[in-house]
C-alpha cells in the first residue's frame, strides 16, 4: 500500500512512525514533511495548504491511503477533494472540520445541544463587544473565532486588557479574517485534559488520555506555545470523569455533528476543563494534537492503519482500539526563542540509537547534516512502567541531543507526577 501524509511535523512523524508498523505499507509520502523524517517517509516538497498539488500528487502517484493531519487543510477541504478523486482518507470533511475552523460555530453547536462549555457570548461587532465587556465577570476570555494557530485566545485579568484584545482582534485584525467574529467567554478554571478520540460518526473510541503543558517557560510561565511537552495517560482524567465525559460530551458531540448533516469521522480532539462543576469543553479541534499525539500513539498497542481504515469504512464499532497500561513523557525541544523570534539553521546531533524515540518538526537536510528549521524542533518520547520513569527517561534522551540554540522546559510531567501522588 502506498500511503501519504499530509502535514510536516513532529505529530505527523509520530502518525508515520506508527503507520509504517504495518506489513502491508511499502512507502509513505510525507507532503512537505521535515528532513527529520527522511528515514521514515519519502518527503515531497508540497506545501500541507497546497490542496491543488496534494490531489494532484496523491492521483499521480497512485495512493492508496490518504491522512490530512493538519487543522488547515482539513478545514480547506483537502478530505473532500481526494474523496472526490476516488482516495479514502482519514479526516473529517471541511464541512466537519468546521468544528475547529469556526470557535463561533463549536460554541453554538454546545449550546443548542446542551455539551457542557464556558457560558459566552459572540460578536460581530466591535462596539458592541466594547459595551459588553464593562459588565462582563473578570477574568474574561476572548478568542478569534478562525484558526489562529493556537494564538487566537486571549485570558484578560482586567476589564482594560480585555478591551485592548478585542481592539486587537477587532479593528487591528491581529488574527485578520479569523478575528471578524469573536467570542467572549467565561473564565474555567480546573486541571486542563486532553482526549483524542477515532470516530467514524457512528461509534467513538477514546484514545489514552494527555496532558499538554502549553506555556514556553517552566511551572506554566510565558507566552503560549504550540505546545512544549505532554504526559500520557493524566493523573485528572479518573475512571469517572472519563465515563462522566463520554456520556455528558463525546457521544453528545458526534450525535450533534450527525444532527447538523455534519457527520465527524477521523480524530476528535476534546480540550477539556475538570471544573468543580465537571468537566467542559474548553475547544474541539479536528485533527491528532500536536504534541499529545507524540505520547499516545506510542502507547497504541493496536494497529493505527487498521483503525484508520475502520474509520474511513465505517466499521470502528468492530475494530480494536487497544492501548498500554505504561506511561509515556514527551519533552519538545525548541529553538531559543520560541514562539516569538528564534535562530535556525543548526546541525543537530541525534544519536542513532535514539532516533525511534525521536519526533522531528523542524529540520531540514543540508547534504548529510541535518540542521534545525523551527520554532519546535523535534520531541523525545519515552515509555515506562511509571510516570516518573518515563518523566526520566525523556529528559536522559534529550540529553543525547544536542543542536545550538536548544530550549526545553524542565518541569514536563511534574504537575501530572504530584497529582498522581494524591
Ligand atoms: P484554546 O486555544 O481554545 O485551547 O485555548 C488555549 C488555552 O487557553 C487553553 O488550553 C486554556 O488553558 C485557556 N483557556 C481557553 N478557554 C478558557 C476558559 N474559558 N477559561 C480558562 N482558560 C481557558
Ligand atoms: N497541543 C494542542 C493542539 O494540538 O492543539
Amino acid at each position: 500500500m502506498k500511503v501519504l501524509v499530509v502535514g510536516g511535523g513532529g505529530r505527523e512523524h509520530a502518525i508515520i512512525k506508527k503507520i509504517k508498523e504495518n506489513k502491508d505499507v511499502s512507502v509513505i509520502y510525507a507532503l512537505p514533511g521535515n528532513g527529520g523524517m527522511a528515514d521514515d517517509a519519502v518527503c515531497v516538497d508540497i506545501g500541507a495548504t497546497d490542496i491543488d498539488g496534494i490531489v494532484d500528487f496523491a492521483v499521480n502517484n497512485g495512493i492508496d491511503y490518504a491522512v490530512v493531519a493538519p487543522d488547515d487543510p482539513l478545514v480547506l477541504g483537502c478530505v473532500d477533494r481526494l474523496n472526490e478523486k476516488g482516495i479514502p482518507c482519514f479526516g473529517p470533511e471541511a464541512k466537519a472540520a468546521i468544528i475547529e475552523g469556526s470557535k463561533v460555530f463549536s460554541k453554538n453547536l454546545m449550546k443548542k445541544y446542551g455539551i457542557p462549555t464556558a457560558a459566552y457570548e459572540v460578536f460581530s461587532d466591535m462596539e458592541k463587544a466594547l459595551a459588553y465587556i464593562e459588565s462582563a465577570p473578570i477574568p474574561t476570555v476572548i478568542k478569534a473565532d478562525g484558526l489562529a494557530l493556537g494564538k487566537g485566545v486571549i485570558i484578560t485579568q482586567t476589564r482594560d486588557e480585555a478591551k485592548q484584545a478585542v481592539i486587537s482582534m477587532m479593528q487591528d485584525k491581529k488574527f485578520g479574517k479569523s478575528g471578524e467574529n469573536i467570542v467572549i467567554e467565561e473564565f474555567l478554571t480546573g486541571p486542563e485534559v486532553s482526549v483524542l478520540a477515532f470516530t467514524d460518526g457512528k461509534t467513538v473510541k477514546p484514545m489514552i488520555s494527555s496532558m499538554d503543558h502549553k506555556r514556553a517557560g517552566d511551572n506554566d510561565t510565558g507566552l503560549n506555545t504550540g505546545g512544549m511537552g505532554t504526559v500520557a495517560p493524566n493523573p485528572y482524567y479518573t475512571p469517572d470523569v472519563a465515563a462522566e465525559c463520554m456520556e455528558k460530551i463525546f457521544t453528545p458531540t458526534i450525535k450533534a455533528m450527525n444532527a447538523e448533516g455534519r457527520t465527524f469521522k477521523g480524530c476528535l480532539y476534546f480540550g477539556l476543563m475538570i471544573t468543580p462543576a465537571g468537566p467542559k469543553v474548553i475547544e474541539y479541534n479536528c485533527r491528532f494534537g500536536d504534541p499529545e499525539t507524540q505520547v499516545v500513539l506510542p502507547l497504541l498497542e493496536s494497529d493505527l492503519l487498521t483503525i484508520m481504515q475502520a474509520v474511513t469504512n465505517g466499521t470502528l464499532e468492530q475494530t480494536e482500539v487497544k492501548f498500554s497500561s505504561k506511561n509515556a513523557c514527551c519533552v519538545i525541544m525548541a529553538s531559543e526563542g520560541y514562539p516569538v523570534s528564534y535562530k535556525k539553521g543548526f546541525e543537530m546531533n541525534i544519536p542513532a540509537e535514539i532516533k525511534d524515540s525521536v519526533y522531528v518538526a523542524g529540520a531540514k537536510l543540508d547534504g548529510d547534516k541535518l540542521l534545525t528549521n523551527g520554532g519546535r524542533v523535534l520531541g523525545a518520547t519515552a515509555v515506562a512502567d511509571t510516570l516518573e520513569q518515563a518523566i526520566r527517561e525523556a529528559y536522559g534522551l534529550v540529553e543525547k541531543i544536542s543542536f545550538e540554540n536548544a530550549y526545553y522546559r524542565r518541569d514536563i510531567g511534574a504537575k501530572a507526577l504530584a497529582a498522581g501522588r494524591k
